[in-house]
Formats: C-alpha cells, sequence, structure tokens
C-alpha cells in the first residue's frame, strides 16, 4: 500500500498544501521547525484517527483558525483509496473513506497501515504506562477493529463509573449501581485484557528474532503484562471479583483504581526491568526492535507492507542498528525526514526529495 498525495488545509503551520509522493522513498528536508513532523503526523492521524503527539485535536488547527482537513489519497492493492478528517474547534469530527462518511471512528483503522519511528518513540520505555497502554492500544487496534471498539466501550463505561464515584450517594444506591458498572466494567475489561496478554504471546518470538539480531545475541528481551486487577484478570468473573472486594478504595478516591486501563507492560532486558536499569542504548535497541516487530506483524496480519515514517530517526541511529533498519524496509513506501537532503545508499528505489520551508513543501529534482 502507499500514498500518492497529501492535502493539507489549516493543519499545523501549513495554510494549504498538496504533496506528491512516489510509491518507494521520499525524503522530506529542511530546516527546524519548518513542518516535516507535522507532514507525518498528518498521515498518521489519517491511519489511526490520532496524532502521533498529542491527544489534544484543537493543537494540530493552525493558529488563528477554527478548523482543519488533512486528505490522503493512495493505492492499495491496486485499487485507489482516500481518508479525510476535517476537524472543528468545537470538537466536531468528519471522517470520511472513499468519499463515505463513516459512522464509527474503528471504520477507519486498517484503511491506512503506518509504522512511525520517531525520537519520542523512547517515551514507550521511558515515561509512565499510559504511554507503554497508548503503544499497545494503536498497534493491537491497527490489525484488529473489534479490539478498537471494546477500549471505546470500555472507556465510556470508566467514564460513566468515574462521574457515579464523585458523586457517591450510598442513601440514593450508591452501592447497587457501582456494582451494575463492575459488572459491566468486569465484562469489558477482561476482554481487553485477555487480547493484551494473547498479542504479547503472539510477538513474542518475533521481538525476540529481532533483538537478537540488532544485539548479537547478547540480549533477552521480554514483555509482561502487569495487572492492576489481581493475576486472574482476564477472567470476567475474577475482575469482577476483585472489583466488587475493592468497592471501598474506589469509593474513597473518587476513581476507578483498577483494569486495563491502569495496567501496565513492563519489558525486561536479559531480566531486569528496561525502565528502571536499562540503558540509553539498550531503550533505544528495544524499541527498534518492538517497531520491527509491528512492521512485520501488520504486513503479516494484513497482506499488506505498511507506510513507514521515519521521523529524524536516521541521524540517531548507529550504522548497525541503521544498517539492520534499512535491510527490513524492503520496497515498501517510506517517508524519511531529516535536515539534509541526502540519499541512503542502501536505497535503490526511486527517491523524491521534497524541501519542506516554513510550511510549505516544494519537491526538487
Ligand atoms: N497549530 C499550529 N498553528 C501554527 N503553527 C504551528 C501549529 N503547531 C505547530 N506549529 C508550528 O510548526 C512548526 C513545527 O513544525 P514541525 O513539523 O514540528 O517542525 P520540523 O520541521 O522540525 O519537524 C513550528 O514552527 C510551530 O510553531
Ligand atoms: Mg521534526
Amino acid at each position: 500500500m502507499y500514498i500518492t498525495k497529501i492535502y493539507l488545509k489549516n493543519f499545523r503551520n501549513y495554510s494549504e498544501q498538496t504533496v506528491d509522493l512516489n510509491e518507494n522513498v521520499n525524503i522530506i528536508y529542511g530546516k527546524n521547525a519548518q513542518g516535516k513532523t507535522n507532514l507525518i503526523e498528518s498521515v498518521f492521524l489519517c491511519s489511526t484517527g490520532r496524532s502521533h503527539r498529542t491527544i489534544k485535536d484543537n493543537e494540530l488547527i493552525m493558529e488563528g483558525k477554527n478548523s482543519f482537513s488533512v486528505r490522503i489519497e493512495g493505492m492499495k492493492d491496486d485499487l485507489p483509496f482516500d481518508i479525510s478528517i476535517h476537524y472543528e474547534k468545537s470538537g466536531k469530527k468528519l471522517i470520511k473513506v472513499n468519499g463515505l462518511k463513516i459512522r464509527k471512528f474503528g471504520e477507519m483503522i486498517g484503511v491506512l497501515n503506518t509504522v512511525i519511528f520517531s525520537p519520542d518513540d523512547l517515551q514507550i520505555v521511558k515515561k509512565g504506562p499510559a504511554e507503554r497502554r497508548r503503544f499497545l492500544d494503536i498497534l493491537i487496534s491497527q490489525t484488529n477493529p473489534s479490539y478498537f471498539y471494546n477500549l471505546q466501550k470500555y472507556q465510556k463505561t470508566i467514564k460513566q463509573k468515574n462521574a457515579l464515584l464523585r458523586k457517591f450517594d450510598k442513601a440514593a444506591g450508591g452501592i447497587e449501581l457501582l456494582h451494575v458498572f463492575n459488572q459491566k466494567q468486569a465484562e469489558i475489561g477482561s476482554r481487553i485484557i485477555q487480547e493484551r496478554i494473547e498479542f504479547i504471546n503472539e510477538i513474542k518470538e518475533k521481538i525476540q528474532e529481532n533483538h537478537s539480531k540488532l544485539t548479537k545475541n547478547k540480549e533477552i528481551i521480554e514483555i509482561k503484562n502487569i495487572s492492576s486487577a489481581g493475576r486472574e484478570s482476564q477472567e470476567e468473573s475474577a475482575l469482577f471479583k476483585f472489583l466488587d472486594n475493592n468497592t471501598k478504595n474506589e469509593i474513597r478516591n473518587q476513581a476507578c483504581l483498577y483494569g486495563p486501563h491502569r495496567d501496565d507492560m513492563e519489558i525486561y532486558v536479559n531480566n531486569s526491568d528496561l525502565r528502571s536499569f536499562g540503558s540509553q542504548g539498550q531503550q533505544r535497541t528495544a524499541v527498534l526492535s518492538l517497531k520491527l516487530t509491528e512492521i512485520q506483524l501488520i504486513r503479516e496480519k494484513t497482506g499488506h507492507s505498511p507506510v513507514l515514517l521515519l521521523d529524524d530517526v536516521m541521524s540517531e541511529l548507529d550504522i548497525s542498528r541503521k544498517r539492520y533498519l534499512l535491510d527490513n524496509i524492503d520496497t515498501r513506501q517510506t517517508l524519511i525526514t531529516g535536515t539534509e537532503k541526502r540519499t541512503y545508499s542502501a536505497f535503490e528505489y526511486k527517491t523524491t526529495y521534497l524541501h519542506v520551508i516554513n510550511g510549505t513543501v516544494e519537491e526538487i529534482l
């Protein structure tokens, strides 16, 4: 699958811009703060429905404007496809796939698959559980729309339960109501946990394979799901019981404290926690292993090679890791950003050079 055209209007620092891409390598270059990452972000947005750097859609609207539009055209299995997103300051979002308005957000998942490599990736290992959950959720959603639906349903339930906990009133049947919410939370939550565990099991070997190659067999990498609601929380009845047994804590804290929205994914390298004990180099390598696994997984599950978005990463990797990355890129479409117009010798493919200056993109022949 590949993108042929990106159209932006009032998106970040782009007032109006059309960018044509070729199906192989696209080098997007320019000085800092010109709009290279913004362009990558618009592609990621059309792929997953969200930005990779902010959860606030309003930040994506050009300062002083009231809405933005992004449209992506591409080819998949020799057929054209397009995705467009129009977003207004009020929060209204209109998404169209192949010209048709979608009713549910999940319907756009899987239309355009991308894998992004960015310097922020390191936060997956460095920062708190929220970053890791987000990474895992986006990853699973890309190949499993039903997971995405469950997540949305779950988040809605948590929101409602939180509202109840904030204004908890025992006299008005609060306990009974909480019991009903717990049941619902357990039903959907256990499925989410189950899917995460299954997913982690599924990618185990692939990650290790990539990691072994990157570390010349020196490191063992392991990923574990860390449950906030007991060891058996992937089972509905166990999760339900756990929630009901802990209502006091939730009432006292006025918030949902247990379940997949509070779980973590721990990454171990040679049996020690990567987040606390890994060196920067080890953390970087682990992220690269994860990302390479993501590419393989998407390719296997969908039959399509995802579009690769390499934002500012070429300058950060050492030669052997860069080599490994490039060797695994094949012929799929790649968008590479950097500060200089340069060719990557490993690519023998058609290359398009796009120069970004202050929110405008110009193709340089
Ligand atoms: N909502 C917005 N409205 C206008 N300009 C924005 C908005 N968000 C970011 N920018 C501008 O975009 C530029 C950063 O773009 P970015 O793509 O991150 O740069 P780089 O080329 O270094 O990757 C900055 O100049 C920033 O002020
Ligand atoms: Mg950038």
